[in-house]
């Protein structure tokens, strides 16, 4: 790669990262990346498009717009992603938050639940799920479980981070490690892409740990695992919400109804895809 050629305004150098990073959104990866360089927002950067780059400055946004080049996602670079506006901490121990994960979040604020509900976030990852949960409803009692203690470590970081610190984070896989009690509610967005997807290969899920993505049995192994061992889990009214493939809708609804859940329904995501299926256990 070429150096940036010296003396440079913030319009050449973003000019001169454009042109070298390789994704559809070059401009505003470049954007980004000099916005944190040089400690400035969006708009400073575009006022002042003449302001020069410290050879300080010009030596670590080369940096990161080679790492970029490669494809490191930006938001491993920045060490954030915002997900339901709240600025979360990100790191390659687990998936970096997607927009279309707060379908979920969404659904979940319009069921009717008690005003002190017990949730569970299984997979918490980043604590994305659980922390915009706890954001929206204060009063309610949420738990976060991952199997990577990098991840749990992770979340509670957020958590301090966003003053939630009464979300409640443990490492467990699925609900080994949790005392036994019932929730109203059980959210995950679990690995679910089969191992052999060719996307797999392409863009920032190259630079995500396999283990927060590919699942078993063409990607169905960890829903049906949560499937089958939730209503242990559930009071009785309560609900589960499932985020999947968007190939996935109709076998995770079968896998519902075969395990007993009443009111199964999926939903869309932002791209108009089924991505998340809902249900509620009344027991038997
Ligand atoms: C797709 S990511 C979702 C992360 C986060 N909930 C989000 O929506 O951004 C799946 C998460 O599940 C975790 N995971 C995978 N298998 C697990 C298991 N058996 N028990 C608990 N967590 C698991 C991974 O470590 C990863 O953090």
């Amino acid at each position: 790669m070429t150096d940036i050629p010296t003396p440079q305004t913030v319009a050449e150098a973003l000019a001169w990262a454009s042109d070298r990073i390789d994704s559809e959104s070059a401009r505003l990866d470049a954007v980004l990346l000099l916005g944190r360089v040089m400690g400035q927002s969006r708009t400073w950067l575009y006022t002042w498009p003449d302001a020069a780059l410290s050879e300080t400055q010009q030596a670590a946004f080369q940096t990161l717009v080679e790492r970029r080049a490669v494809g490191e996602p930006v938001a491993y670079l920045l060490g954030e992603r915002e997900f339901w506006s709240l600025p979360l901490s990100v790191n390659a121990s687990t998936l970096i938050p997607r927009p279309d994960t707060e379908c979920l979040v969404e659904t979940i604020l319009v069921l009717a639940l008690p005003e002190q509900a017990r949730v569970l976030d299984l997979g918490t990852g980043t604590g994305a799920i659980a922390l915009a949960l706890a954001f929206e409803r204060p009063e309610w009692q949420v738990w976060g479980v991952d199997r990577s203690p990098e991840a749990v470590a992770l979340a509670k970081a957020n958590s301090v981070k966003l003053a939630l610190e009464h979300v409640h984070f443990a490492e467990s896989d699925w609900f080994s490690a949790l005392e036994p009690q019932h929730f109203h509610m059980i959210v995950a967005n679990p690995p679910y892409i089969d191992a052999q997807d060719p996307h797999l290969e392409q863009g920032d899920v190259r630079f995500e740990p396999r283990s927060a993505l590919v699942a078993g049995d063409a990607g169905l192994a960890d829903l049906r695992d949560i499937v089958h061992a939730a209503p242990d889990w559930l009071m009785p009214g309560g609900w589960i919400v499932l985020e999947h493939g968007w190939q996935q809708a109709e076998a995770v609804q079968a896998l519902l109804e075969a395990r007993g859940f009443r009111r199964v329904a999926s939903q869309r995501d932002y791209g108009g895809n089924l991505r998340l299926t809902l249900a509620q256990w009344e027991s038997p």
